[in-house]
């Protein structure tokens, strides 16, 4: 997790977490990474558990459903075209190596 520091991002928290199909958002919070809020839980309803995808992973990721990119319209810092829902994202092993940035706040 990279986190939005005063002289821009820092490489933040590494979590090890088992690739058994938790989501994103699930082992964020497990971890007691701050800045993932997820209000709702991963319902996709609350659009508080925003993070945006670093390169090369953007592109790894299956794309958002249409209900993601709906909510995505609803994030508290701008969307940006690596945007998603932590709660969607699904970890498998071939995420190993994930690596995600935290938005400067998610209300
Ligand atoms: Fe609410 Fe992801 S936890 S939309």
């Amino acid at each position: 997790f990279v986190t939005p520091g005063p002289n821009g991002p820092v490489q933040d928290r590494e979590v090890e977490v088992p690739a058994d199909g938790r989501s994103l958002m699930k082992a964020a919070v497990d971890a007691g990474i701050d800045g993932i809020a997820a209000d709702c839980g991963g319902t996709l309803t609350c659009a508080t558990c925003h993070v945006f995808v670093t390169d090369p992973w953007v592109d790894r990721l299956d794309p958002p459903s249409g209900d993601e990119d709906t909510m995505l319209d609803y994030t508290a810092v701008e969307r940006r075209p690596c945007s998603r829902l932590s709660c969607q994202i699904r970890l498998t092993p071939a995420l190993d190596g994930l690596t995600v940035e935290l938005p400067e706040r998610q209300y």
